[in-house]
């Protein structure tokens, strides 16, 4: 499914990183070991929704001002998202409020297939978001801002069985250098080829919970500045101390500013 690059071990097992197909990356589990989470805690998150029919979250997003949202830009390289819903912890609640995408601008550099350096994409909305105490736009770093200790992970990642769509969060996940990042991979999966770019990415590594499908596009958030994107995992998702890779932030605000001054 992921050509070169799924690794088969123990026969059940498959490793998918880097470029895996969208369709093996998504609509499977959540968040893995971690914490109901409460939109209020984290109300600059979003859902990026597809819509053939009935709505389905594929990818997490967050709010950067009332018009636009960040997801993964892997999240809509193979699907034409049609709606973001914000505001709630459950996304089967109707309390949440839905807006329709009217715009979406992939970052120029990102692969075709949106997985590995420069992941990002910005979604104009078609209509302006009304901030409360559930929706607000996320606080974002500095460009060229660095970060190192614990930070949180947060997303609406499906569960393998059932609409699961509620927030969660794994917290206290610890920010490791992309040198210890790629060794860890290697560690484990001595044969993958690790494509943890030094400019693009930021990378955790937790003993106790991890992101997992649904979770791309998702917010790493350090004392209430979201300093990252997720990017790609490793699968299963139940893997401890394997790596979570993010796009990082601090060196694509200036894309972003741009992005947005150039689209009103
Ligand atoms: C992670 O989230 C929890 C719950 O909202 C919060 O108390 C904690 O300060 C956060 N940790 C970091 C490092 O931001």
């Amino acid at each position: 499914m992921c050509s070169a690059k799924v690794v088969i071990l123990l026969a059940a097992v498959a490793v998918c990183y880097g470029a895996p197909n969208a369709k093996f990356s998504k609509h499977h589990l959540n968040i893995d070991g971690g914490n109901n989470a409460e939109i209020e805690d984290f109300p600059y998150v979003a859902s990026v929704q597809y819509c053939p029919f009935a709505c389905t979250h594929v990818c997490t997003a967050l709010i950067i001002n009332e018009n636009w949202v960040l997801t993964g830009a892997n999240c809509i390289a193979s699907i034409s998202a049609q709606k973001v819903d914000v505001g709630a912890s459950d996304l089967t609640q109707d309390d949440k409020v839905t807006v329709d995408i009217e715009a979406e601008f992939i970052h120029p550099d990102a692969p075709s297939d949106g997985f590995g350096p420069n992941d990002l994409a910005l979604l104009k909305l078609s209509q302006p978001l009304t901030f409360n105490d559930k929706v607000q736009a996320a606080k974002l770093p500095k460009q060229g801002q660095e970060f190192t200790g614990i930070a949180n992970v947060t997303g609406f990642g499906n569960s393998k069985f059932s609409v699961r769509n509620d927030l969660r969060t794994a917290r206290d996940v610890t920010l490791i250098s992309n040198d210890d990042c790629t060794k860890a991979i290697n560690e484990i999966f001595p044969d993958v080829y690790s494509n943890v770019d030094e400019k693009s990415n930021l990378c955790t590594l937790s003993k106790t919970a991890n992101s997992c499908d649904g979770d791309l596009g998702g917010p790493l958030s350090q004392d209430g500045t979201v300093i990252g994107v997720v990017t790609w995992h490793l699968k299963p998702c139940g893997y401890r101390g394997i790596p979570t890779v993010y796009t990082k932030l601090s060196n694509f605000m200036d894309w972003i500013e741009k992005t947005i001054t150039e689209n009103k």
